[in-house]
């Protein structure tokens, strides 16, 4: 018996398949390579001594995915497959409708063909839209996604509750995580963004190791303790940690659930360019700019529903994370490609 990942090589992914691997689970993962890159392969082995079972395939292709389906025998699906820039979204809103929710039917229609009925899903708390009141609860109303990218997480999240309706032997959990950040303690997996990041931890490491000159922060006359955007950063060690309490929950066939993942504080841009400078004693320039479009004044999590119902409970804060992205960073001056 095995968890299938999707999207395994991924930022989250391999994070949660070294946690997987470490915790005696056997592991195939699928990915297409699209945001990722094969040397991740070499280092979940170097860290955790065991080489998880890979094929490269997309997953809203059913002919290769219904052959991955035929030869394996698996427990449960962890669906971390997707496309996940938002301003590459907006220009290209059928790719990843496509691409997001293709691959979700795929894996639904395989699932059922093939009697899987565990499925964990990474949602996001992007779900939420403009939040009406800080922190976020699971039950809190969801909509209003102001792009393409938010809208197919909250698509797929429709989809997983109608089919869980019509198969009640279905167990889901879905994960809505707010910002993951840092990387594993090692410094030989973590985030390896194509181009100029879009996300404030991996621009950052860019500005400390000299590839940018400075941050761009946007806006800075948000209703926030310092006026710049407020977040909840969670640790991608903690989060990784979060979908194998999550695959625990569903061995007691709980049906459909859906859980929060993040640490419960909120955190601004300024205090986390803080943070970093004071863990890895190294100044980030920055410069005050326009506010970036879509952006919200401030997202945190309600946290009790995942530490009662999960035992999930945060172990590192953003120290801890500027840390390990920086140690990543410093290690892996450009990511996975070695020069
Ligand atoms: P990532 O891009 O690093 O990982 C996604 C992986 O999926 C990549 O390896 C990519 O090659 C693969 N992939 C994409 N489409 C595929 C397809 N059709 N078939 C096979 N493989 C495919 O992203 P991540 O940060 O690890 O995010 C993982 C999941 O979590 C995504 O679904 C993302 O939307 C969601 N999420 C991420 C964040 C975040 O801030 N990183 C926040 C909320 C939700
Ligand atoms: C963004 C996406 C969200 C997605 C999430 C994870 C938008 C509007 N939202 O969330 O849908 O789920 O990433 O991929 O893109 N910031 C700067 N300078 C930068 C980068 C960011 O000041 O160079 C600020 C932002 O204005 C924000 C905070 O840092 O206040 C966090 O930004 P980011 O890391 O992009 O995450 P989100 O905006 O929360």
């Amino acid at each position: 018996m095995a968890i299938l990942v999707t999207g395994g090589t991924g930022y989250i992914g391999s994070h949660t398949v070294v946690d997987l691997l470490d915790n005696g689970y056997d592991v195939i993962i699928v990915d297409n390579f699209s945001n990722s890159k094969p040397e991740v392969l070499n280092r979940i082995y170097t860290i955790t001594n065991r080489r998880p079972k890979f094929y490269r395939a997309d997953v809203s292709d059913y002919e290769a995915m219904a052959e991955i389906f035929e030869k394996e025998y698996i427990e449960a699906v962890i669906h971390f497959a997707g496309l996940k820039s938002v301003a590459e979204s907006v220009e290209k809103p059928e790719l990843y409708f496509d691409n997001n929710v293709g691959s979700s039917k795929v894996l639904l229609k395989l699932m059922e063909i093939h009697r899987v009925s565990n499925l964990v899903f990474s949602s996001s708390a992007t779900v939420y839209g403009v939040p009406q009141h800080v922190p976020l609860k699971e039950d809190d109303q969801v909509g209003g996604c102001t792009n393409p990218y938010g809208q197919t997480k909250l698509d797929i999240e429709y989809l997983l509750k109608d089919f869980a309706k019509a198969h009640p032997e279905a167990n889901i959990a879905i994960l809505r995580y707010f910002n993951p950040i840092g990387a594993h303690q090692s410094g030989l997996i973590g985030e390896d963004p194509n181009g100029i990041p879009n996300n404030l931890m991996p621009y950052i490491t860019q500005v400390a190791i000299g590839k940018r000159p400075h941050l761009n922060v946007y806006g800075s006359d948000y209703k926030t303790i310092d006026g710049t955007g407020v977040r909840d950063y969670i640790h991608v060690v903690d989060l990784a940690r979060g979908h194998l309490c999550a695959l625990k929950k569903l061995e007691e066939k709980p049906g459909l659930v859906i859980y929060n993942l993040g640490t419960g504080k909120g955190t601004s841009v300024l205090q986390l360019v803080h943070a970093f400078e004071q863990a890895n004693n190294i100044k980030i320039p920055y410069v005050i700019c326009e506010r970036r479009p879509g952006d919200i004044d401030e997202n945190y999590a309600e946290v009790s529903k995942a530490y009662e119902q999960l035992g999930f409970k945060t172990k590192y804060d953003i120290v801890d994370a500027c840390r390990d992205s920086w140690r990543w960073q410093s290690n892996n001056p450009n990511g996975y490609d070695q020069y």
